[in-house]
Parts: C-alpha cells; sequence; structure tokens
C-alpha cells in the first residue's frame, strides 16, 4: 500500500496506473475508519482496479469548531485496516496541502443544500463540494464511491458532477449498521455507554416510520416519529423530514414521490447523529 502526502506524488502514482489501462476506484474519507467506510472500500475493488483512499479531517465542511476539534483521529488504526483491505493508494494531505490559499468559491446547488443538513449546517455542503471537488481534480477517478448514510451528501456530490462537467461515475452504497440498527459513524465513538444504548432509537423509530406507511397520511408518519422521540429524553430531534430520494423536495403526500426517504437528525448529549430510510 502506497502512502502520499504530497498531491505531486499521488498524481504520478495514479498516471502511471491509467496509462496501464487500469481503471481508478476512489473513496473519500475524514478517517476514523469503521465497516462502514471498508464496505466502500469492498465495493470499490468489486467495480474498479485500483482503489485509492483519502483520509483528510477538511476544516472547511464544519461549521462547528467544536466538532472539528473533537473529530476522532486514528490514522495509525485506519492506515492498519487500510492495508488489511487491500487498498492500493492512500492520500493523506495535510491542511496546508489541501488550502495552500485561502479560498472562496461557493457553489450553487439551488433546493438540494437550502434543507435538511444544509439548513442546520451552514456552508457545510459548501466545503464538502469544495474538498471533494479539489480530490477529484487530483485522482480523476473513473469511479467514486459514496454512503447512503450521508444521502443528501451523495445527492450533492451527484449534482456537483453534472454541472461541474466531471468525468467520474459517483456509486451511492447501502448503509452499514451495528447490529442493534444505530448507523455506523465516526462520531459514535463519542456516544458515552448510556447514549450508546439509547442511540438505536433513531433507526428503530424510522423503521417503525416506514412500516407506517400503508396506513398513515405523510403528516401522521411525520408526527409520530417527532412523539416517538420525544418520548425518549435523553435524544434532542433537531429535525425529520420526508422527502422524495432524488430532489429532496419534502411531501405531504405518498403520492408526491416515487421514491420517499425518511430522513432524521438528532443530538445525543454533544453528539450530532443523522440516519435515513428509504420508504419504499
Ligand atoms: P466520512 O464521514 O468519513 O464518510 C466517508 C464516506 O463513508 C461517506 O461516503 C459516508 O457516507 C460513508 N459512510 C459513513 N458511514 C457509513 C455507513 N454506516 N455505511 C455506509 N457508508 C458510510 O463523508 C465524509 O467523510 C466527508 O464529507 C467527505 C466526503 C470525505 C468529504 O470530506
Amino acid at each position: 500500500m502506497q502512502v502520499f502526502e504530497k498531491i505531486k506524488y499521488t498524481r504520478e502514482f495514479i498516471n502511471a496506473r491509467k496509462a496501464e489501462g487500469k481503471t481508478i476506484g476512489f473513496v473519500p474519507t475524514m478517517g476514523a475508519l469503521h465497516e462502514g467506510h471498508l464496505s466502500l472500500v469492498d465495493q470499490a475493488k468489486k467495480e474498479t482496479h485500483i482503489i485509492v483512499v483519502s483520509v483528510f479531517v477538511n476544516p472547511a465542511q464544519f461549521n462547528n469548531p467544536d466538532d472539528l476539534q473533537k473529530y476522532p483521529r486514528d490514522m495509525e488504526g485506519d492506515m492498519q485496516k487500510l492495508k488489511q483491505r487491500g487498498v492500493d493508494v492512500v492520500f493523506a494531505p495535510s491542511e496546508q496541502e489541501m488550502y495552500p490559499e485561502k479560498t472562496s468559491r461557493t457553489y450553487d446547488f439551488g433546493h438540494l443544500d437550502k434543507v435538511m443538513e444544509g439548513k442546520h449546517r451552514p456552508g457545510h455542503f459548501n466545503g464538502v463540494a469544495l474538498i471533494v471537488h479539489k480530490l477529484f481534480d487530483i485522482i480523476h477517478p473513473d469511479k467514486a464511491f459514496f454512503g447512503n448514510k450521508d444521502y443528501q451528501q451523495l445527492v450533492i456530490i451527484k449534482q456537483l458532477t453534472r454541472q461541474e462537467n466531471l468525468p467520474v461515475e459517483v456509486v451511492g452504497c447501502p448503509i452499514l449498521r451495528e447490529p442493534d440498527g444505530l448507523a455506523m459513524s465516526s462520531r459514535n465513538q463519542r456516544l458515552t455507554q448510556q447514549e450508546r444504548k439509547i442511540a438505536p432509537v433513531l433507526y428503530q423509530t424510522l423503521k417503525k416510520a416506514v412500516e407506517l406507511r400503508n396506513h398513515q397520511t405523510v403528516d401522521a408518519v411525520k408526527r409520530f416519529v417527532t412523539e416517538e422521540i420525544k418520548k425518549t429524553k435523553a435524544i434532542e430531534l433537531e429535525y425529520f423530514d420526508i422527502a422524495d430520494s432524488n430532489t429532496l423536495t419534502s411531501i405531504n403526500k405518498w403520492s408526491e414521490s416515487d421514491n420517499p426517504r425518511g430522513f432524521i437528525a438528532a443530538w445525543l448529549g454533544d453528539v450530532r447523529l443523522i440516519d435515513n430510510m428509504a420508504f419504499n
């Protein structure tokens, strides 16, 4: 496994593989890797020859300085996991390498980054788009693999590649969960033992909501979720919404979308968790 901190060497290595006719699969991450991240690596291995994983905690996408400071980091553990999984290249740049100069670029994703995560984390998706655009430009992947866990991010990255004409296929991959249903997340490490026990309530509530779909209105399902979460004192709901999976437009009637999805964000203590589930 090659580990590069510099853009120049990463480019050289990848260009050489491309010249040999190899296809490049790319998995961008912020490290503190778990099976969810590694499932993207596995998928990439099925579809492309050379697997590149980036590990970079991107300051530009943190709207909350405390969240950035407390974000878990484990470079040594990450390297071990990636090596074991048969990754070819790790790109782990410094902040200086990725942002040599202050950048003020803003993207316009229309409605897509104004709702849900975009609404509650101002500037977050602009920071995500900025770094993913830079990474695509360095790595030139044939395919890039993203988790449905951050579903809105996936939709926005697909839009980014369309509007910037980037020659990369964006592949969405299923959410990996713990045995009790909690969606795997680097932030789960920061939960106390007590909070960790309660956290699967998000998944359980989403699952019950999906089961209600056939005999309840959209409004009733939204109310159900709000009430269920309220019953669990340790969880503070930030939002729950049901929106179309492609347009992310909130729906009021089931007939308004062929592919509705429930999106939830909630706080357990000072840890913010998100999850989502398809309604069909
Ligand atoms: P990070 O949170 O490290 O996630 C990296 C990738 O792993 C994302 O595509 C995310 O959706 C996926 N992922 C996380 N948990 C998952 C799970 N339980 N199941 C399946 N996939 C999961 O998302 C980011 O980093 C950053 O925003 C990034 C795209 C790297 C840009 O900085």
